[in-house]
């Protein structure tokens, strides 16, 4: 069974809005650890639109689960990670401009570059996944690396429907079997709800599916206890 992350980022959103103490999202990952979630997403923007220093440290200390920190590639954030030591970074593109992160890393032709950090965080002990299309050159690329893991991009399948839908979960699979292949592990997210979740949980070799806005928004409705519970049943 794939496990599930779950992205609190949502949670910093709202308490940025009024620029307040609530709601916290140290407070969101316990209660979603309580749920029985397995791990714990936030992503340190560069803007730092939502989540904040303070909240990447506190989830650190805190949670009980392990920390994915989803960061740019950028030396000040390679830096801050280093500093966490995080049980996994996610290498994700950033655009001040977006709403979410909308494409993969391109990873061809920077190589070299990511090796270089990749390589500083394997001796700090924290694992690294790259967050990419489902495409084989970008795989392969990954593979070069020294990531330890891969983070397949499900946006393409989430925004899609009927055969369209059917070819991007085909596109997924390929995808993931060729990760496996070259050693790497593979972890998938975005996009990802109730509706859509289950023939991706279903792929072989996917281990870890990270989910952020389908949660929270039911979340808003019912509670993050019940939001939670009711993915994992899907999941499993
Ligand atoms: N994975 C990555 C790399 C992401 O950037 C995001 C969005 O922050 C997610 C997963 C979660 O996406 P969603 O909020 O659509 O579930």
């Amino acid at each position: 069974m794939a496990t599930l992350g779950v992205n609190v980022d949502h949670i910093a959103t709202i308490r940025q809005a009024r620029g307040g103490r609530e709601p916290d999202p140290i407070h969101a990952a316990v209660l979603a650890e309580l749920a029985g979630c397995h791990g714990i997403t936030a992503h340190l923007r560069e803007d730092r639109r939502h989540m904040q220093d303070r909240d990447i440290y506190l989830l650190k200390q805190i949670i009980a689960t392990h920390l994915n920190l989803e960061m740019a590639h950028t030396q000040e954030m390679v830096k801050i990670a280093i500093d966490v030591c995080p049980y996994m970074v996610s290498l994700v593109p950033e655009k001040r401009e977006e709403r979410t992160t909308e494409g993969g890393l391109v990873v061809r032709g920077k190589e070299e570059e990511l090796a270089k950090s990749i390589e500083s965080f394997k001796e700090h002990n924290i694992l690294v996944s790259i967050f990419i299309d489902p495409d084989i050159k970008q795989i392969k690329s990954a593979a070069r690396t020294g990531a330890t893991h891969i983070e397949l991009h499900t946006g393409y399948y989430a925004n899609a429907s009927g055969s369209a839908q059917e070819e991007e979960l085909v596109r997924l699979q390929d995808a993931a079997l060729a990760a496996h292949r070259l050693g790497l592990v593979v972890n998938a997210g975005h996009g990802l709800n109730y509706q859509n979740v289950t023939a991706v949980a279903q792929m072989d070799y996917v281990e870890e599916l990270n989910i952020g806005h389908s949660i929270i928004a039911r979340s808003s409705l019912v509670g993050l206890d019940v939001a939670v519970r009711d993915m994992l049943t899907l999941i499993e």
